[in-house]
């Protein structure tokens, strides 16, 4: 993975990124310590690092055992218990795998959601279907992920039997505490543990991310792998200039502190898609807090440059760019030529389809560096699970770093309450009584 910050410098007076370099350290630092604000969740920090082949081996035994059950497995969770697996699923899969024949059982998400019709519409789908469920929740008691498992457990159970429903039915969450522990532990399901110290949008490394993405078929220990070499890459030990997260933390700071409130993450490939919905959680959650933080927002190009491409070239100058190149694609078509030529396009005959992609992802670096939007590049070599690992990690620690820098907690997320608050009153959740009567009167 390489970061390429010099069309995004280009925007900034001299020394102004130089001027990070001992915040960053000092950041760094206390993360490594555990002396920063919301050191309770530092144990994505070294989470790589400390994951051993046996436990790989665990997950992958236990996604055998969905796999050779299951044509289907719902992974049932919210925001950070399922963005990181969709992630990386959509990012390594066949765009159309879905609609072939495969060895692997379809991996479908809910508990993301509380709309009728969705669930309505997946309850008929697996009518009939050889399905399983990964139930993620580490606090357990999450609205959304509790009425889908809810729902689907009763339907596997009534479908499959109790006995292949055990089976078929695995639980990640907290070791001891919530809703989800207690039926894991009375139905007698599979269960892994979300570690107390990594928080929901740090944990894809953990067994929330890895036995989905097992499940899929996908090379566990490879992603590992990438992250592994990230967090040595991204050590305390690796001077400034060389440690990608760190430069990255310091330059979106210093372009924040210039008046760029809004960064936007950029992808060329439509596979990545869901790399701007995990990141968007990641930073998002991370830093927008106490009055303060970087807007994450994304776009697929070059779909959206003709939605959003009129804004990023000409609309108010706040924002920033950060694109995620890949280098490599996996397969290779050209363009053909056509003798009749009607549609002008033989000037292309002959070239592979990423040449032009890679053109239009260079001619639109430069209108938009011209249009005022710093520009940053990250690159991968190629969409494979060792590089993905690698992005993981890289985003993860920049984010660490970055919300130090920023003067935030980057680790907790109190915003995320006000709303469930409000629901519990108005559905009459039994201890919400007084915030019931308040919310009445407010109606
Ligand atoms: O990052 C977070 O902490 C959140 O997005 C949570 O992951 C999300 O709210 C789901 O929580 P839980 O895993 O407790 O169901």
């Amino acid at each position: 993975m390489k970061l390429d910050i010099t069309k995004a410098a280009s925007f900034l007076a001299a020394g102004e990124i130089e001027k990070f370099e001992a915040p960053v350290a000092a950041a760094q630092k206390a993360l490594e310590e555990g002396t920063c604000p919301g050191n309770d969740f530092l144990g994505w920090m070294h989470l790589p690092s400390s994951i051993t082949p046996a436990f790989i081996e665990e997950i992958n035994a236990t996604a055998k055992t969905l796999q050779e059950n299951c044509d289907a497995v719902v992974v049932a969770g919210i925001g950070g218990s399922y963005l990181g697996a969709r992630m990386v699923i959509d990012a390594l899969s066949n765009s159309f795998g879905w609609l072939q024949e495969s060895r692997y059982p379809r991996i479908l998400f809910a508990g993301n959601n509380i709309g009728e019709d969705y669930l309505s519409e997946l309850v008929a789908y697996l009518k009939g279907v050889r399905f399983g469920i990964i139930n993620i929740s580490k606090s357990g008691t999450t609205t959304e992920t509790a009425i889908t498992f809810r729902l689907l457990k009763r339907m596997c159970e009534e479908q499959r039997g109790k006995e292949m429903a055990q089976k078929v039915i695995v639980a990640v969450t907290d070791a001891k505490k919530g809703a989800a522990r207690t039926t894991a532990d009375k139905e007698g399901y599979k269960s892994f543990i979300i570690p107390d110290n990594v928080g929901g949008r740090f944990s894809v490394l953990t067994p929330v991310g890895l036995l989905p993405i097992a499940v899929a078929g996908l090379d566990i220990a490879q992603l590992v792998k990438g992250a592994q070499d990230m967090e040595k890459e991204c050590g305390l030990d690796v001077p400034f200039q060389q440690n990608p997260a760190a430069v990255y933390a310091a330059v979106r700071n210093a372009l924040y502190q210039g008046g760029k409130k809004i960064e936007i993450l950029a992808n060329y490939q439509p596979k990545l898609h869901n790399l701007g919905e995990w990141w968007k959680q990641l930073y998002g959650e991370s830093e927008g807090k106490d009055g303060k933080g970087i807007f994450p927002a994304s776009v697929d190009l070059t779909t959206d440059l003709h939605s959003m491409g009129q804004w990023i070239q000409d609309g108010e100058r706040t924002i920033f760019e950060t694109v995620v190149s890949v280098e490599q694609p996996n397969s290779s078509l050209e363009v053909p030529s056509d003798e009749e030529n009607l549609d002008g396009l033989n000037f292309l005959a002959g070239k592979r389809i990423d040449e032009v992609n890679k053109m239009a992802e260079l001619g639109t670096q430069l209108a938009h560096v011209d249009g005022g939007v710093p520009n940053l590049k990250i690159s991968i070599a190629k969409l494979d699970e060792y590089h993905v690992g690698q992005l993981i990690y890289f985003f993860e620690k920049g984010c660490g770093i970055s919300g130090l820098l920023l003067e935030v907690n980057p680790f907790n997320q109190p915003g995320v309450e006000a709303y469930k608050k409000n629901m519990f009153a108005l559905l009459g959740k039994p201890g919400y009584e007084a915030e019931t009567e308040a919310i009445k009167a407010r109606l």
